[in-house]
């Protein structure tokens, strides 16, 4: 972070010198500092493990290690030979009290090598339990008692929880100044990560967006496709809580919310994190399951290759409570933030590796255009992309050009690749050079984790307390146990979508002599918008209905006559609604649709995104919602098509009248209960089947017709007639009739 200061010779002490740490992030990381000029002329690392290695040997082993892990590949010959000349191993045991004095004696000999007093840091990479045995050692020999030149880096997890944490932090407290504690989230130091405070406090454009007033909502994620493997030891006492919010996440957190500071001094603008984390809601037990999901991974496939449960990976405990996926909603409560949602989200073999911070802002206040001419409609959105992208994206509306006014959503980009030529430093690099420059900043403060896991305690007790259920619940290359909302009711409710809908356009009827016609007539349709869509953006997604209107449907899409029409590899199929039962049981709409459909096409597996009926309702919801939302990514959730049917009192997917689901404006889904069925169902939301790009209804039937007159023709009543919801936003809306459901005698058009 700081760039003007010269280091001052150093001494590194590197305990776990032969460990994973040292050898993926810490040795790569010396060595591009050394090759950027930024080691002092005078400086060493002595490596120790319990291992016994001559110098040679570790050195040798270092060299691999750059080979593999470093971000310009392989190590330069001669550059290696001149920086491996500063590096000496010790072998130790740390519970030893030789161990500290053989460290000393080192130390004293560079110092009279050198004539100065050097920098000695001590890097703990070595596993939490062993974190007081080495601090109060390097203070029984007196190593670090000189608070300026001498300082402690410590890994995560620091603490286990409140009350570890608070017992680490005293006991280094009583051993070290505050300022000689380096406590790393290697998150801080990342390139991207580091921009956002410049991005915020550098520019007069966005801080007076930056509140309340015109954000929405906040989203945070960041996905993984690596799973556990061999660190089940340490992950299985964590979980992705522990190992990944508490720190890295709250940190990103922090960032965006933080006030601006009032300079960049370390203890400012650790203040100013803190300030956030204070003020962030706590959560009561009742808020917990609405707040807060969890989920692990299962068996699954990765890229062609098939991977085990987190239950079967090595050395993990096949009972295993310990989620790898968890996603929160938090709360900042104070001027800035009231009210506004932050959606945190993070997760193991999930299907990419992705971390984000998407900040959404408020719709506009007045709509000008006439509704047709949303093309695509989004808020606007800025999308900071962490890894692998690094990229600041605004997605702004735009007129599409052309003869017509028509909207579109179009992204402002800045990419650093496209900007800038050099590589961004691994986030090692900015850390250990600060620890060298003795510049805090980027690092956490005592105070700063106690905070964090006061905030997450009542969730890590409430998951601890109650072993789920349902685990594994996500399997691997899915999309884990996903929440996330895009828009929050209350502020959606006057927005745009609402007002398009409200604008109801008439629907086009399509009346056929018999219930055959009506299939063959939708089916080209479908055929015809499948094509289109594949040809312009490579796939088509389908949402489809359920019932037994659309059985015959199905039975003919995947008959002779239609098969070898559509590219069905292409096809992405969801789910209009879900009744809450197994996949297995003969209500299920995703059963009907894979035994008409799926089966007979050999539709393949991730083509099909089912709603998980294995969760809680207003779980399996949010999941579908996150789903969704994953599938179109950055774009407007907008299917191609969404395939409906109207039951006899007029409910559409399970939009059942006089349900709250009815005033829902979020777009996604949302469970039901419907209380004439005693049951719970799943729905896409009218906001989201409006989105869509084409809606059809399949009705056929004379038992149909009453409701079909009522939904068509009667007053606008929602409550009583929610099929009426359905009016099409920017698409088309279409109706497939046979006479009878139309009350036209047979063979009428
Ligand atoms: C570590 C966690 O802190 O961060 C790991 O312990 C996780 O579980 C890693 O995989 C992610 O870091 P990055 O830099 O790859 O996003």
């Amino acid at each position: 972070m700081s760039s003007s200061k010269e280091t001052q010779p150093t001494i590194f002490v590197i305990f776990g010198g032969t460990g994973d740490l040292n050898a993926r992030k810490l040795t790569p990381a010396l060595y591009h500092l050394y090759l950027d000029g930024w080691l002092p002329q005078h400086f060493a690392i002595i490596g120790s493990g319990r291992t016994p290695l001559t110098d040679e040997e570790f050195r040798t082993k270092l060299l691999d290690d750059i080979n593999q892990f470093s971000r310009s590949g392989k190590a330069d010959k001669d550059k290696w030979k001149e920086f491996a000349q500063h590096i000496v191993y010790q072998a130790a045991d740390v519970k030893d009290a030789a161990t500290y004095k053989k460290f000393g004696q080192r130390i004293d000999e560079y110092k009279k090598e050198w004539s100065v007093q050097p920098n000695v840091i001590y890097y703990l990479a070595v596993a939490p339990e062993f974190f007081p045995t080495i601090a109060s050692n390097l203070a029984k020999s007196k190593l670090a008692s000189d608070t300026t030149c001498t300082r402690i880096v410590i890994e995560k997890p620091f603490g286990h929880d409140l009350e570890s944490s608070r017992e680490l932090n005293k006991l280094l407290s009583d051993i070290f100044d505050e300022r000689q504690i380096y406590r790393i989230d290697h998150y801080l130091g990342k390139e991207t990560v580091q921009n956002i405070m410049a991005f915020r406090f550098a520019n007069a454009l966005f801080e007076p967006l930056w509140n309340r007033n015109y954000i929405e909502h906040v989203q945070i994620s960041v996905t993984e496709q690596l799973g556990v493997g061999e660190r089940s030891g340490y992950y299985d006492g964590a979980g992705a809580m522990r190992d990944m919010i508490q720190n890295h996440l709250l940190q990103l957190l922090c960032l965006v919310a933080m006030e601006p500071p009032v300079n960049f001094t370390a203890d400012e603008v650790r203040n100013r994190k803190v300030d956030v984390l204070r003020a962030m809601r706590r959560f009561t037990p009742e808020d917990i399951r609405e707040s807060a999901v969890r989920g692990q991974y299962g068996a699954g496939w990765m890229q062609g290759e098939q991977v085990p449960g987190y239950r079967e990976e090595p050395g993990a405990n096949p009972k295993s409570n310990t989620e790898t996926f968890a996603a929160v909603k938090f709360f900042v409560d104070n001027w800035r933030w009231q009210d506004v949602p932050f959606y945190v989200r993070t997760g193991k073999r999930m299907h990419r590796s992705a971390s984000s911070i998407t900040i959404q802002f408020r719709d506009v206040p007045h709509f000008v255009f006439p509704p047709e001419t949303a093309e695509s409609w989004q808020q606007n959105r800025l999308v900071i992309s962490i890894q692998p992208e690094m990229s600041i994206r605004l997605q702004v509306q735009a007129k599409r050009p052309g003869l017509d006014m028509m909207l579109n959503t179009v992204d402002m980009v800045f990419d650093y690749k496209g900007t800038y030529t050099s590589q961004a430093p691994e986030a090692y690099e900015t850390l250990l050079l600060d620890t060298m420059l003795g510049d805090q900043t980027l690092f956490m403060r005592g105070d700063q984790v106690e905070a964090a896991w006061d905030l997450l305690m009542p969730i890590l007790n409430s998951w601890q307390g109650r072993a789920s259920q349902s685990f594994p619940n996500y399997s691997a290359d899915s999309w884990g146990r996903k929440w996330r909302r895009r828009s929050s009711p209350a502020t959606d409710s006057i927005g745009l979508r609402s007002r398009l809908m409200a604008m109801n356009k008439a629907p086009r009827l399509h009346i056929y002599a018999t219930p055959t016609e009506v299939l063959t007539g939708l089916a080209d349709y479908f055929v015809e918008l499948a094509n289109q869509a594949i040809s312009k953006h490579g796939r088509f997604s389908v949402a489809l209905s359920g019932g037994n209107s659309p059985k015959k449907f199905y039975e003919l899409l995947a008959s002779s006559s239609y098969r070898s029409r559509v590219a069905w590899e292409k096809v992405d199929f969801f789910f209009g609604d879900e009744r809450y039962v197994p996949h297995t049981d003969p209500e299920s709409n995703y059963l009907l649709a894979k035994k008409a459909l799926f089966d007979p096409l050999q539709i393949a597996s991730s083509q099909v995104f089912a709603i998980d009926t294995a969760l809680a309702p207003a779980e399996a919801a949010q999941q579908y919602t996150q789903t969704i939302e994953d599938y179109f990514g950055q774009k407007q959730a907008r299917f191609d098509l969404v395939l409906l049917g109207l039951g006899d009192n007029s409910h559409t997917a399970s939009l059942f009248p006089h349900t709250p689901v009815l005033h829902e404006t979020g777009v996604g889904a949302k469970e039901v209960f419907v209380e004439e069925k005693k049951a719970y169902r799943i729905t896409l939301t009218a906001p989201l089947i409006n989105q869509a790009q084409a809606i059809a209804f399949l009705v056929y039937g004379a038992d149909k017709a009453a409701a079909v007159q009522r939904v068509l023709t009667a007053e606008r009543n929602v409550e009583e007639f929610p099929a009426q919801l359905i009016t099409a936003a920017s698409g088309e809306l279409q109706w497939f009739l046979d006479a009878a459901a139309a009350a036209l005698p047979n063979g009428q058009k």
